[in-house]
């Protein structure tokens, strides 16, 4: 049976009504990088901190999966599909996908500010300064910020490397290590790449570019997949 390997990014939850980030209505255009999403950000003013996720935690709290996540569950019934997203939002797992590998963290979770143990299911809760762990620490949500290590990079990294098959949705590929592990797949492995900007977007030759939205797309590449297994 195929590996199929899919890497989401935020475009892929656009359609749902989530933000994505480097759009000209996108979060850094409306947010600093710098002031809500680095350790440095953090230790100069948790508040401000909290206040940019928990905002963003209930914006998630009102969207669901669009036919994208829908089509990605599906296919999982019918090959062997790891999906590794950029994103910090449930949709996929909302969608029925499991085993979801979460590169950047999720909302939907929180960890304490100085060991990140223990990762604690906080559902769309606020986090609030004075939400302590067991051991005393400060909670602060369980997100990847920039110039923070990234410990499942291995693990999708090796995803990867046995993919027959690799489906990018929705991600402008500009961060890494991410961005990174469409280089990790055997030099036989069939890429896609599903973007409505996709002839903006830096990637070598072989990939087949899908100027799409992934609403549009994704389900029909996924009839396709399915319909050659039959
Ligand atoms: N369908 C598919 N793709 C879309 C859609 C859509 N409906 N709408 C927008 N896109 C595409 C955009 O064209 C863009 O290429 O989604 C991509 C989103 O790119 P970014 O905003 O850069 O988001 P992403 O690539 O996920 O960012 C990666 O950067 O800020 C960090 O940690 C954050 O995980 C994030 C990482």
């Amino acid at each position: 049976m195929k590996n199929i390997v899919v890497l989401t990014g935020a475009g892929i939850s656009a359609e749902s009504g989530l933000a994505t980030f480097r759009a000209s209505n996108g979060l850094w255009n409306n947010y600093s990088i710098y002031e809500v999403a680095t350790p440095e950000a953090w230790n100069n003013n948790k508040q401000l901190v909290l206040d940019f996720y928990n905002f963003r935690r209930k914006e998630l709290q009102k969207v669901k999966p669009n036919s994208a996540h829908l089509s990605l569950a599906e296919l999982q019934n019918h090959f062997h599909v790891e999906i590794i997203t950029q994103n910090v939002d449930n949709l996929h797992e909302q969608a029925g996908s499991k085993n979801v590998l979460h590169l950047h963290g999720l909302l939907t979770q929180a960890k304490g500010e100085f060991s990140h143990t223990p990762i604690m299911d906080i559902e769309y809760q606020d986090i609030k300064l004075g939400d302590l762990t067991p051991s005393g620490e400060q909670m602060r949500p369980h997100v990847v910020w920039f110039g923070e290590d990234v410990p499942l990079i291995e693990d999708a990294h090796e995803k990867c490397q046995k993919a027959d098959i690799l489906i990018i949705i929705g991600t402008s590929l500009q961060v890494y290590p991410a961005a990174g592990l469409i280089h990790a797949v055997p030099p036989s492995c069939q890429i896609f790449l599903i973007d409505p900007h996709a002839d903006e977007i830096d990637v070598p030759h072989h990939i087949k570019l899908f100027k799409e939205k992934a609403s549009d797309k994704v389900p029909k590449l996924i009839q396709q997949l399915l319909n050659s297994k039959q």
